[in-house]
């Protein structure tokens, strides 16, 4: 019988990805009861009643409040997951490490890399644990292609073509939340959707080293939000009058490797018919691999000569990666909420043996780091070098 330790989580936001977490923290008891840790949901604070509320009945957190100091000084309370929206994401993190609370932050890690940066030093001097929601990395079949890449079967990568193209502002009716406002959300797409992409291409193929990159807002003012909802189900107030957009819809950049590899981002939050779409291709000497969220499961190689040109496509089952932790065979897949658990486990196991398995904030960093080049270059049109990664990156471990 495995030794089992109680470890008491504290919830700060309640919105989308606060419900997630709850669930994936009570997913890793039943996807890896050997790991002997059982989250216990104690408290959580959000300024919204109705979400605080929410989360007390969907997940069975004891308490709520509205002060998040109350959870960080909670005596149940041995780890948080930050969850607000990005301008929080900065005060919320640097009073969790006065605290002394190992913690689970969502990406993008605050409004910018000036943002990102105090965060990651605060946590690399205190020495605590962390996990940023760098989810897709998660999925079997990218760890396949990782693995495949490391083994040296696709030979030296040459490019990667990375996309995360989505609708979920296509339509101009969609309300004006904080994820348009740059004090709230930092940039667009750069921020919101490229960061895991950042993350992803770096994971597969080690650190950026340059970028250039060019942007646009479509459309430009759009209808305040009513009160209440969560992620992009919040609702319009069609008798509002129209509020600016004021960071990008639309990103394209050119990326350069420390590898050599060589590599091109895109990404939409308006690209009607996308709804997740969001993947990789990439080209090496011997072989190339290509890889779908919205197909999660599967993976599409080409070796060259040994078996002719052209893909082929296999479907992860378990032994790829954490598969078996959640489905007993193939054409079961994983779905987006797995992805969580897995990531959920590398926070707890983290804290558990006091070594960075999880995504680090040290890699939220490098990430800003990206995007915050690619935004400077999209506003001078010239070629913009990364910030080398410091402190304790997971993604070329
Ligand atoms: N990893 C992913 O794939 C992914 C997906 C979606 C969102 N995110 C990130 O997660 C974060 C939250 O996004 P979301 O979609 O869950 O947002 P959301 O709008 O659904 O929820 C935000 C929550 O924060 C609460 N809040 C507002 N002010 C607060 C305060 N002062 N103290 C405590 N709580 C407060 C709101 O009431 C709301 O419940 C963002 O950083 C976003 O970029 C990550």
């Amino acid at each position: 019988m495995t030794t089992r330790r109680r470890l008491g989580i504290g919830l700060i936001s309640a919105g989308w990805m606060g419900m997630l977490h709850s669930k994936a923290y009570l997913a890793v008891r039943e996807n890896y009861p050997d790991l002997g840790i059982d989250p216990d949901l104690v408290i959580v604070a959000d300024p919204s009643e109705a979400n605080a509320n929410t989360a007390v009945e969907r997940f069975g957190y004891r308490e709520t409040t509205d002060d998040i100091q109350r959870v960080l000084t909670h005596p149940d309370v041995d780890a948080v997951s930050i969850c607000a929206p990005n301008f929080l994401h900065r005060d919320f993190a640097l009073a969790a490490v006065a605290a002394g609370k190992p913690f689970w932050i969502e990406k993008p890690m605050g409004t910018g890399v000036e943002q990102s940066r105090q965060i990651a030093d605060a946590v690399e001097a205190s020495g605590l644990v962390t996990s940023v929601g760098f989810n897709y990395r998660h999925a079997p079949a990218v760890g396949h292609v990782r693995r495949l890449i490391r083994e040296g079967t696709l030979g030296e990568i040459r490019s990667i073509r990375v996309w995360l193209n989505a609708d979920y502002s296509a339509s101009p009716e969609g309300p004006r939340t904080w994820r348009f406002v740059k004090e709230q959300a930092g940039s667009g797409v750069l921020g919101d959707l490229l960061s895991h992409g950042f993350d992803l291409a770096q994971y597969l193929v080690g650190p950026i080293r340059g970028v250039t990159s060019a942007t646009r807002t479509f459309i430009s003012e759009r209808p305040a939000p009513l009160a209440g909802g969560q992620g992009h189900g919040v609702r319009a107030d069609p008798d509002a009058p129209a509020l600016p957009v004021e960071n990008e819809d639309y990103a394209a950049v050119i990326a350069r490797f420390g590898s050599g590899t060589m590599g091109t981002f895109e990404s939409s939050r308006i690209a009607i018919g996308a709804r997740c779409d969001y993947g990789f291709e990439l080209f090496g000497s011997l072989g190339s691999a290509k890889w779908n969220f919205e197909r999660m499961n599967e993976v599409d190689v080409c070796l060259a000569g040994e078996r002719g040109y052209g893909f082929t496509r296999t479907m992860t089952e378990p032994g790829f990666g954490e598969f078996g932790r959640f489905q007993p065979g193939g054409g079961m897949g994983l779905s987006f909420d797995d992805l969580k658990t897995i990531e959920a486990k590398l926070f707890l196991e983290s804290i558990a043996t006091g070594r960075q398995l999880a995504p680090s904030v040290a890699d939220g960093l490098v990430a800003a780091g990206i995007a915050s080049a690619a935004a400077a270059s999209a506003s001078d049109g010239t070629w913009h070098q990364v910030p080398e990664p410091t402190g304790r990156t997971t993604f070329d471990a």
